[in-house]
C-alpha cells in the first residue's frame, strides 16, 4: 500500500487542450504541458490530474474515447506522453489521468462492431433493449441535451443505454469481458508510469431494474476488484472517485480502505459558495457534520471549480434556485443542474474574495485541487457552448494567448472573454508573477503553508462558535500541532474573541501567524481578539506543549 502522500498534497487539474500549445496548431498538447512543468513545480503542486488525452471524436472533450491505448493526435504521441511522465517524475510531480470506465465513444471499434453484427463478441459489450421502457428510475444527467437514457441505433435496430450524451454508449459491466478490458486499460497506463486515476462517473457502472442505477452493490464489488488489482500490481498508484453523490452515498466508495484512496467531496463545494454569498458558514458546517468518517488512509478531494458546470445536484431544489438566482442570473450561465462559470467571475473578480475562498478550502479537511487558471483568477466565456466557456486557454501572458495561434481553427481558441475585466491582456500569469501581492503569489504562499503543516491534511476538525456569524472559525489539530483558522465571509470588518478555553493551549502561549489577510490580533487574558477586514482571514498555529 502506498504511503498516503496524497493526504497533504495539492492537486492541480489540467485540461491539456487549453494549457499550452507547443506548435501553434490551436490545440494545447503534451509537449506544451511538458514545457510548463517548471511552472507547476513553481506553483507548488504535487499531483497533476490530466484530463482525457486518448483518441476521441471530442464530442465530450475526450470523455468519449475511441481508443483507450492511443493519444489524440492533436495532443501528441505515446512517446510524448512517456517523455511528459519522465519529466514530471524528475521534478517530483505525480500524475493521475482520467479513467473513463462507464462508456466509450460510439466511434469506438467495439461499438461499431456491436451495432453492426448481432453475433459479434462485442455486441454484449453494451446494453441493448428492444424498447426504451427499462430502468425508468434512472435520472437523466445531461438534462439540457438528452431526453432519455435510451437511444435507438438505426444500424442495430435496438436501443442502447447511455447515462451521458447519446454519442457515449454505456459499457455493459455485467459482461466479464468488459471488466477484463478495463483492467487492461488500467494496466497499460500504470505500466507507462502513471501514478493513478481519477475514475470518471463511477456510480453508474451497473444497471438494475427497480433501482436508480447508481451506487449499486455490483458497482462497488467491481471497484473493489479494480482496487485489489491495482494494489497487488501497482501498490503506489492511487484511485480518486468521481461520484457526485450525497455524503452517505459517497462514504462506501472508500470501502474499508479497500476501494478508493480518495473521493471528491461534491456536496461541500456549492455550500462554500452559499456560505460566501450569505456571509454565513452554516451550510458548510452542516454538510461536514453530516459527512461520515473515512478510513485513516483515505482522503477527501475538495475543490471550488473544475472543468464541468458548478454542479447543483447535491443541494435541495430551493438551494439550487437560490444559487442560480445569485450566481447565474443570466440563462446562458446555467447548464443542466449547474452553473457554467469560473471561480473569478463567480466571485466578481474580487481578488480578496478569491483568496478567501481558497483559504477556506485549504483550511477544511481534504486535499484541495486547483483548476488550471483559477490560480490567476482567469475569466470565462459564457458565449461558448456547453462547458467550453470554462475551458478557455490558460492565460500565460499579455502577448500571444497561451501560445495559441491567433488564427486557431476553433472559436474555443479565439482571443476571448466578453467581459473586459477578464481579458488575457490584463489577467495573465506573467503580470501576476511580477507583482509580489498578486493573487498568484498569495495562493502560492498558501500552498506552501498548507503543505508544511500536517494539521491541514491529517488533523481533526472542530468548529468554533464565534460571536460574529460572518466569522467562520475552525480548529485543526494533529499531534501537538494546532491550527486556528478564522475567515470573514462578509465585506465589512468584523471582530470576535477566541477564548483560550477554545484553543487547548496554555493562556497566552505564543502562536505563529502562518498566513493572514487584513488581520489584527490583540492578545488578552480571556483570549485572542481577532479583527478581520472584509474577506480577511487568519491561520494561527500553536505547538501544544502542555
Ligand atoms: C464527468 C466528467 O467530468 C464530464 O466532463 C463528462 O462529460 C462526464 N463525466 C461523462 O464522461
Amino acid at each position: 500500500m502506498t504511503t498516503p502522500w496524497f493526504k497533504d498534497a495539492i492537486f492541480y487539474e489540467v485540461y491539456p487542450r487549453a494549457f499550452y500549445d507547443s506548435n501553434g496548431d490551436g490545440h494545447g498538447d503534451l509537449p506544451g504541458l511538458t514545457q510548463k512543468l517548471d511552472y507547476l513545480q513553481a506553483l507548488g503542486v504535487d499531483c497533476i490530474w490530466l484530463q482525457p488525452i486518448y483518441s476521441s471524436p471530442l464530442l465530450d472533450d475526450g470523455y468519449d474515447i475511441a481508443d483507450y491505448y492511443n493519444i489524440q493526435p492533436q495532443y501528441g504521441t505515446l512517446e510524448d506522453f512517456k517523455h511528459f511522465m519522465a519529466e514530471a517524475h524528475r521534478r517530483g510531480l505525480r500524475v493521475i489521468a482520467d479513467l473513463v470506465l462507464n462508456h466509450t465513444s460510439d466511434q469506438h471499434p467495439w461499438f461499431q462492431a456491436a451495432r453492426s453484427d448481432p453475433q459479434s463478441p462485442y455486441r454484449d459489450y453494451y446494453v441493448w433493449r428492444d424498447d426504451p421502457q427499462h430502468y425508468q428510475e434512472a435520472r437523466i444527467i445531461f438534462v439540457d441535451t438528452e431526453k432519455s437514457n435510451w437511444t435507438l441505433d438505426p444500424v442495430a435496430g435496438k436501443y442502447f443505454w447511455h447515462r451521458f450524451y447519446s454519442s457515449q454508449p454505456d459499457l455493459n459491466f455485467d459482461n466479464p469481458a468488459v471488466q477484463a478490458e478495463m483492467l487492461n486499460v488500467v494496466k497499460f497506463w500504470l505500466d507507462l508510469g502513471l501514478d493513478g486515476f481519477r475514475a470518471d462517473a463511477v456510480p453508474y457502472l451497473f444497471e438494475r431494474e427497480g433501482t436508480n442505477c447508481e451506487n449499486l452493490p455490483e458497482t462497488h464489488a467491481f471497484l473493489k476488484h479494480m482496487r485489489r488489482f491495482v494494489e497487488e500490481n501497482y501498490p503506489n498508484a492511487i484511485l480518486l472517485a468521481e461520484a457526485n453523490q450525497w455524503p452517505q452515498d459517497l462514504r462506501p466508495y472508500f470501502g474499508d480502505g479497500d476501494e478508493f484512496h480518495m473521493c471528491f467531496h461534491f456536496p461541500v463545494m456549492p455550500r462554500i459558495f452559499m456560505a460566501l454569498a450569505r456571509h454565513d458558514a452554516s451550510p458548510v458546517i452542516e454538510i461536514l457534520q453530516a459527512t461520515p468518517a473515512i478510513p485513516e488512509a483515505g482522503q477527501w478531494c475538495t475543490f471550488l471549480r473544475n472543468h464541468d458546470e458548478l454542479t447543483l445536484e447535491m443541494v435541495s431544489e430551493a438551494e439550487r434556485q437560490w444559487m442560480w438566482a445569485h450566481y447565474a442570473p443570466e440563462a446562458r450561465m446555467r447548464l443542466n443542474l449547474g452553473i457554467r462559470r469560473r471561480l473569478a467571475p463567480l466571485l466578481e473578480g474580487d481578488p480578496r474574495k478569491i483568496e478567501l475562498a481558497n483559504a477556506l478550502l485549504f483550511a477544511l479537511p481534504g486535499t484541495p485541487i486547483i483548476y488550471y487558471g483559477d490560480e490567476i483568477g482567469m475569466g470565462d466565456n459564457i458565449w461558448l457552448d456547453d462547458r467550453d466557456g470554462v475551458r478557455t486557454p490558460m492565460q500565460w501572458s499579455a502577448g500571444q494567448n497561451a501560445g495559441f495561434s491567433a488564427t486557431a481553427p476553433e472559436a474555443l481558441y479565439a482571443p476571448i472573454i466578453a467581459d473586459g475585466v477578464f481579458r488575457y491582456q490584463e489577467v495573465n500569469l506573467t503580470a501576476q508573477q511580477a507583482q509580489p501581492d498578486s493573487l498568484w503569489n498569495r495562493l502560492r504562499g498558501l500552498i506552501d503553508v498548507r503543505k508544511a503543516h500536517r494539521a491541514f491534511g491529517w488533523g481533526s476538525l472542530r468548529f468554533l462558535a464565534l460571536t460574529n456569524p460572518s466569522m467562520f472559525g475552525l480548529v485543526r489539530q494533529h499531534g501537538s500541532e494546532l491550527v486556528l483558522a478564522v475567515h470573514n465571509l462578509a465585506p465589512e470588518p468584523v471582530q470576535s474573541v477566541v477564548a483560550w478555553a477554545d484553543i487547548p493551549a496554555p493562556a497566552g502561549q505564543a502562536y505563529v501567524e502562518l498566513a493572514a489577510s487584513g488581520l489584527t490580533v490583540d492578545t488578552g487574558a480571556k483570549g485572542l481578539t481577532l479583527a478581520l477586514e472584509g474577506y480577511g482571514y487568519a491561520w494561527l498555529q500553536w505547538e501544544i506543549t502542555s
